[in-house]
């Protein structure tokens, strides 16, 4: 397996409701199984909107914390952090400036759909601007290979590529390039250094994609190079320059499809949503004052599910026998409307009671929650050095 490392970011503004855990948290538990993970509060981001309101995130910073937590997120598998407390991505985030031409930022089509649905605010920010390349300088900085995003998302990736390629274009280049890759492929030894010669002219002359993936997978169990023969290596196998940053892949995770109180999508600007913590007797009155098929006025009126936005709350709780007793119910008017919701008020509360555990023990002690974090911190900052070190050293910033 290549040795993948997963990065994501949320921001912190305001707190998360179901839409969330389905759409997106889920989807994390299942990824710290499999891979090293990296999930961390883009604080800076949630600024480039709500710089009016700073409060809003520092209420929502902790809290998002304890969400991540609840549902499952695992600091023993993945690393949690907060953006502001890593620095190095503003360090890298203003030498990537440099570099990024203006209308690749104004063309992110982000941009413009942002302006347009937050009129109200003044986004013609110099920071509302860079929100994409301060995300890229997020992902570059771990050399992250695979970052889980919604669609709106992609191009913000495709963004990312692009910035990491013109930098090891103007950067990566060395004199005698070709000279020191020679030698540094030498010191892999005479087997591997075969085989990565051998797999790296298959790529070459062939275009064989697994060969290159092998030849990175061998580069990436070589504990002994140092960082620039890695780089050397990593770039002599593409036929470029070093490759100092990294291409990293969107992994799209799917849309979101629950559905909210109303039948719309879940959505904190619908005023739709059940938090993800929310008290047991909020969540059932929720439900049970839910909207259902307006035709069924009368408990004797017979109703259609396909009207009904507690149907759709059932294709995401009810098994099949239950859902099959809800259509016959329903269109014969053999079940009450506060009858047919039971059970999805019934799975809603088992779904958030382990969430409403977890969050507890770190309610009553938040300290835990404290030193999850700094814990998190540290080792990311260790690796964002790493990478800041390459940087530095590639753009000319060393002076000694
Ligand atoms: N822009 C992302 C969002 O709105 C949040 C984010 C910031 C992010 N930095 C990131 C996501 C880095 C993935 C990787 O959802
Ligand atoms: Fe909706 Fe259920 Fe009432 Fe039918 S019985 S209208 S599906 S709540």
């Amino acid at each position: 397996m290549l040795v993948d490392r997963v990065l994501s970011g949320m921001r912190p503004t305001g707190s998360l409701h179901l839409g969330h855990y389905h759409g997106v948290l889920k989807n994390w538990v299942e990824m710290q199984q499999k891979y090293e993970c990296f999930f961390f509060v883009a604080d800076w981001h949630a600024l480039t909107t709500h710089y009016d309101t700073p409060q809003i995130i520092e209420q929502s910073v902790w809290d998002m914390v304890i969400d991540w937590l609840a549902v499952g997120v695992d600091p023993a598998r993945a690393t949690l952090f907060i953006q502001s407390r890593v620095p190095e991505h503003a360090e890298l985030h203003l030498l990537l400036s440099m570099i990024t031409p203006r209308g690749w930022l104004e063309r992110v089509p982000t941009y413009k759909d942002q302006q347009e649905k937050l009129s109200e605010k003044d986004l013609g920010t110099y920071g509302f601007l860079g929100y994409p390349l301060l995300q890229s300088a997020d992902i570059l900085i771990y050399r992250a290979t695979q970052v889980p995003v919604g669609e709106d998302q992609v191009p913000h990736i495709e963004f990312t590529r692009e910035i990491a390629r013109r930098f090891n274009h103007i950067y990566g280049r060395e004199s005698g390039f070709e000279e020191k890759a020679k030698a540094a492929v030498k010191k892999l030894g005479g087997k591997k250094a075969k085989l990565y010669d051998e797999l790296r002219t298959r790529y070459q002359e062939q275009g064989d994609d697994e060969a290159l993936q092998s030849a990175k997978l061998l580069l990436d169990e070589q504990q002994s190079l140092s960082m620039s023969d890695r780089e050397r290596l990593f770039g002599y196998l593409e036929g470029g320059g070093k490759m100092i940053l990294f291409e990293p892949h969107a992994m799209l995770t799917a849309a979101s499809k629950m559905p909210g109180l109303d039948g719309q999508k879940m959505s904190k600007s619908y005023n739709n949503t059940i938090s993800l913590r929310e008290d047991e007797v909020s969540v059932t009155k929720k439900i049970r004052t839910m909207p259902t098929d307006p035709a069924r006025v009368r408990r004797t009126d017979v109703g259609n599910p396909e009207k009904c936005p507690v149907w759709q709350l059932h294709q995401v709780y009810s098994n099949e026998d239950t859902k099959h007793w809800v259509q016959q119910g329903c269109t014969s008017a053999g079940i009450g409307c506060i009858e047919c919701k039971q059970p999805v008020i019934d799975a809603v509360l088992a779904e958030q009671k382990p969430m409403r555990e977890r969050a507890q023990l770190y309610l009553d002690d938040p300290t835990l929650v404290r030193n999850i974090i700094s814990d998190g911190c540290e080792k990311a900052r260790k690796l964002a050095a790493e990478t800041m070190r390459d940087v530095r050293e590639a753009m000319g910033l060393i002076y000694s």
